[in-house]
């Protein structure tokens, strides 16, 4: 323990609410930077002004990763970095901490340190990575999954978004693409403060989560193109109904998670129509299906009952259907050290905690195939998340803050009597 230092909640607070100006949904608590957007890059140039405000040198690679590097004065400069951070994209109606928090409580560790003299032995390293909530490219994570070598460079900025357009060109477009390389340079570990997302800790009254694990991630697009035609005269059995095909299988996502029970979850969250007219049956819908389980046998099996309902429904109502994959990711689990570090921390801090599993993506979760990694969640007001109405107190994060900190001062080495 680092006794003595505590983070200044109240700068960390204000630096929350300064970023979620940015995008800020009018009415609201909320955001919205989709990543890669004008909000998205007028967020980014704010947080790189406070890293240049602490003195820390910045790296933005090919993908448009932003990485803040720290040095102290008795700081071994080619020793590998103790990093944190997260993202500072966020869904289109998203909230003001998913994200946000860990990118910013990151730099309050940095300026906790740096404004008592203080000097860790590794460089301390902030990150935020691009277009982790995959709402405008997927896959989600993609800039922590470029990072750590997981998807090529190219492959990446070649992605196209829900509106067209490609990484590479809105990169450039925004100027963020930048020369650092991808991969990035390895950790000495990874350590990630996050809003928990989810109704748990609330529930039973405990400030902090120490995240063993995230679970699975499945996200599908299905592609129906049926045929247009008249909806008056059209008799039902001669239609070739894509917006039908897409109802069906909305609800079949809900009766085919609800069969397999335990902690399997499934979304529809996105359906498109053409023409989108109220007298001319769909020639063509899109729709996406988000399947998660911390079991992966439980989440192929998911997978596979869906496809096998796509091609009864193809074949029933004479329409073509596509499955595309999106995004898919095995469940991760987090080291075993640094999550028992998460625990003993908050225990000598006299903060309650409780060991959990992850149901979100999050950057950690790639870093943790390069590096030891884990999370730090804390609670989420009504379990609410990806909602402007997202709300976690100034009180609950200097508790994971403060854990935060004690824990990048041990992995860095931190000099301090
Ligand atoms: C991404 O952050 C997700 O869990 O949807
Ligand atoms: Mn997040
Ligand atoms: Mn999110």
């Amino acid at each position: 323990m680092v006794g003595m230092l505590y983070v200044n909640s109240e700068r960390l607070w204000g630096r929350i609410n300064d970023l979620a100006q940015v995008g800020a949904i009018d009415g609201t608590l909320g955001c919205s930077r989709l990543a890669l957007t004008d909000e998205d890059a007028e967020g980014r140039r704010l947080v790189i002004t406070w890293m240049q405000d602490l003195g820390m040198d910045i790296a933005i690679d090919g993908i448009g990763n932003v990485v803040g590097t720290w040095y102290g004065p008795d700081t071994d400069r080619d020793l590998p970095a103790v990093m944190t951070g997260s993202h500072i994209d966020t869904v289109k109606t998203g909230g003001r901490f998913d994200g946000n928090l860990g990118v910013l409580a990151g730099l309050e560790v940095i300026e906790t340190i740096a404004e008592q003299g203080l000097s860790p032995v590794h460089p301390i390293s902030v990150g935020f990575f691009t277009g982790e909530e995959g709402s405008r490219y997927a896959p989600d994570m993609l800039g922590s999954l470029v990072y750590v070598g997981g998807l090529g460079l190219e492959s990446a900025l070649d992605i196209s978004g829900i509106d067209g357009t490609k990484v590479g060109e809105e990169l450039d477009r925004i100027d963020f693409r930048g020369q650092s390389p991808c991969p990035g340079p390895i950790p000495k570990a990874f350590i990630e403060l996050h809003i928990e997302q989810g109704p748990i800790l609330e529930a039973e009254n405990i400030s902090i989560g120490a995240v063993d694990s995230v679970q699975g991630i499945s996200w599908t697009q299905i592609t129906i193109e049926g045929q247009s035609n008249h909806a008056g005269t059209t008799p039902m059995h001669m239609r070739h109904d894509a917006g039908w095909v897409a109802g069906e299988i909305t609800s079949y996502v809900r009766h085919l998670v609800s069969e397999i029970g335990g902690n399997q979850v499934g979304t529809v969250g996105k359906i498109d129509l053409v023409p989108n007219l109220v007298n001319v049956v769909a020639s063509k819908a899109t729709l996406t299906v988000d399947l998660r389980n911390t079991d992966d046998e439980i989440l192929k099996h998911a997978e596979q009952e869906l496809a096998n309902f796509c091609d009864t429904l193809s074949s029933q109502e004479k329409v073509q259907i596509h499955r595309e994959v999106l995004a898919r990711f095995e469940p991760v689990a987090f080291d075993k050290a640094l999550v028992g570090e998460v625990i003993r921390v908050s225990e000598s801090l006299d903060i309650s905690v409780k060991q959990m599993t992850s149901g979100a993506g999050h950057d950690a979760q790639m870093f943790a195939r390069v590096c030891p990694a884990a999370m730090i969640f804390v609670p989420s007001e009504n379990g609410l998340s990806h909602n402007p109405a997202e709300f976690t107190s100034q009180r609950e994060i200097e508790d994971g803050s403060n854990v935060l900190l004690q824990i990048m001062a041990k992995l860095s080495g931190l000099r301090h009597d």
